[in-house]
């Protein structure tokens, strides 16, 4: 599925986050963000995945614009970095919970449980 972004654009009062970011991302693309430090990368992917509003731009998944939509309206799923969300957890712990909250973000689409296990087990971070 492609993703574009068009005049993508965040503030947080008086300071821009993200400034009218274009970006086109083709089907099968693997892309990465790079940049220094408080250029607006999370902020950018926050908005992808419809955890921040846009102060401005559009957002659009394969021909759909999106930016207005929930993110469980949005049919895509986000793993955060962060390991900080679950500290009390071994590090196999967290990869069996990504893999289930994957696996059952895919299944809530109406997929059958063997092809939500299967496409969750080959998306989960290792
Ligand atoms: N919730 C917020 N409220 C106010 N300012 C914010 C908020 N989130 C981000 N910012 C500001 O927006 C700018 C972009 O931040 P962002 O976290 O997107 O950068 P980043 O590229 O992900 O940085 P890093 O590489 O450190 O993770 C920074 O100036 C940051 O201080
Ligand atoms: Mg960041």
């Amino acid at each position: 599925m492609r993703v574009v972004l068009e005049g993508l654009t965040k503030r947080f009062g008086t300071v821009t986050a993200v400034n009218e970011l274009d970006l086109e991302m083709r089907s099968g693309e693997f892309v990465a963000l790079l940049g220094p430090s408080g250029c607006g990368k999370t902020t950018t992917l926050l908005m992808v995945a419809g955890l921040y509003r846009p102060t401005s731009g559009t957002i659009i998944f394969g021909d759909r614009r999106v930016d207005h939509l929930l993110p469980k309206d949005r049919g895509i799923g986000m793993v955060f970095q962060s390991y900080a969300l679950y500290p009390h957890k071994t590090g196999c712990a967290k990869r069996r919970g990504a893999w289930r909250s994957t696996s059952f973000s895919i299944a809530g689409q109406g997929s059958s449980r063997a092809d939500s296990s299967s496409a969750s087990r080959s998306r989960a971070p290792s």
